[in-house]
């Protein structure tokens, strides 16, 4: 397979989850490089659901070995619970097939409660959070005051330094009319996390160059979107990790000559949760897809906002990311629908883009500019091949692909594996 990035061509939530399950068969490794439990993938094996929010998909395989990388941050406790989780419904969780890395940084709860407190204070701007503490944690990263994996498995150093940042935490929060914490409680939870997961921690960057060297194929797990990304997103309304695919060589310590391939995966329709701009989004198409039962957030349970599917922004993200291959996802949730709408570029004023603009606030102001493409009207969620599909429904997926300017790879018609159309 080489070495593969695959990432969000969207605002997050494009069926990863299950993609990344299906390319797993043909990794040795799969390496998550960003993000935190902010995330969560989605897998149906059988009847079998699966949400996965740190642990790697690849997980659900036998004999892949999965990665969380120096570029995540990782919440102990959640991680914890997530491996339990697993292995009460039977998957092996062991550091022959699971490793993090020591340099990854850890969230605690002061950094959950900041996130919480600071969308209070935002009030009708706020971002929208997961409230996982993910903001604040790389804040920490960046300012270098955070705690890594190898302080977290290391007792007196965990004791240490977790003392100095509660005592500072703790006159933060108590300024915004919060609780402060107990270090002896929130020392006791993270010193036994740490006992837990020291066994799976090791040089990640090491042992990923070893496996390159013995000719490893590598998967590289993206989350959430490219619209998301720190750098590339819709500044403020993102999440804090470089979600792109050049998050996956700071986030794995792997070079970027030594990537082969980036996929990018999108739904056949927009979505995105939380606050900011989204062209695309109206209420037919939500209305549509909510009464569906679908786009429900897999992390917080939220309702995804909703809007027809938008070229402008996944040829940005083909730009950024330097995506080859698409992987197509939910196409089956537009098989109801008389009339398709794509956006094929955005009118501002006079001024029309054909690339997504770096202002939020013109972004906002942005109205769709649409070309229509007739409905397939046809369950589409039983095809097993590219011919089984409806041929109206074959030119809508070379049309998206076409404007998105990248080869069309996979088509996506439901959650199973073998929902799945090679094309
Ligand atoms: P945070 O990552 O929790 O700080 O949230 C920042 C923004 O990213 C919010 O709009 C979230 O809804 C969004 N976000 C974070 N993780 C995901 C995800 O996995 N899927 C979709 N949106 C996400």
């Amino acid at each position: 397979m080489a070495n593969t990035i695959l990432v969000g061509a969207q605002w997050g939530d494009e069926g990863k989850g299950k993609i990344i399950d299906v390319l797993t068969e043909q990794a040795d490794i799969v390496v998550r490089y960003a993000g935190g439990n902010n995330a969560g993938h989605t897998v149906y094996i059988g009847r079998q659901k699966y949400v996965l929010h740190l642990v790697p998909s690849g997980i659900l395989r036998k004999n892949k070995l999965c990665v969380i990388g120096n570029g995540v941050v990782v919440d102990p406790l959640g991680l914890v619970s997530e491996i339990e989780g697993l292995k009460k419904i039977g998957v092996k969780v062991s550091p022959k097939n699971f490793l993090l890395s020591e340099t990854a940084h850890v969230v605690f709860p002061y950094h959950r409660e900041l996130d919480a407190q600071r969308e209070v204070i935002k009030g009708k701007n706020k971002i929208g959070t997961t409230k996982r503490g993910i903001g604040p944690a790389y804040g920490d990263k960046a300012a270098r005051v955070g705690l890594r994996v190898n302080d977290l498995v290391d007792p007196v150093r965990l004791e240490a330094k977790l003392s100095a940042r509660i005592k500072e935490n703790n006159i933060v929060l108590k300024s915004l009319g919060a609780k402060p914490l107990s270090f002896k409680k929130v020392f006791a939870d993270y010193n036994a996390a740490g006992k837990y997961l020291k066994p799976f921690v090791t040089n990640t960057v090491v042992l990923l160059h070893n496996a390159i060297r013995n000719q490893a194929d590598i998967l590289f797990e993206g989350a959430q979107g490219t619209f998301l990304d720190i750098d590339h997103g819709t500044y403020p309304f993102v999440t804090s990790s470089n979600t792109t695919a050049g998050g996956a060589c700071t986030g794995s310590g792997v070079p970027p000559h030594r990537m082969d391939r980036v996929v990018g995966v999108m739904k056949a329709y927009t979505t995105r949760v939380g606050e900011g701009p989204l062209p695309t989004e109206n209420s037919e198409i939500s209305d549509l897809l909510h009464g569906m039962g679908r786009e429900f957030g897999a992390t917080t349970g939220r309702a995804r906002r909703c809007g027809w599917f938008d070229s402008v922004a996944t040829r940005h993200a083909t730009m950024v990311n330097g995506i080859d291959d698409l992987a197509i996802t939910n196409l089956d949730g537009l098989d109801t629908v008389e009339t398709i709408k794509v956006c094929v570029a955005y009118r501002h004023g006079r001024k029309q883009y054909d690339f997504v603009p770096n202002d939020a606030e013109i972004l906002a102001q942005c109205v769709p500019v649409y070309v229509e493409f007739e409905g397939w009207r046809t369950p589409t969620d039983k095809a097993r091949t590219f011919k089984d599909l409806p041929i109206k429904a074959r030119e809508y997926l070379k049309a998206i692909a076409g404007l998105t300017d990248a080869n069309l790879f996979i088509a996506s018609i439901g959650p199973g594996r073998d929902q799945t159309i090679f094309v």
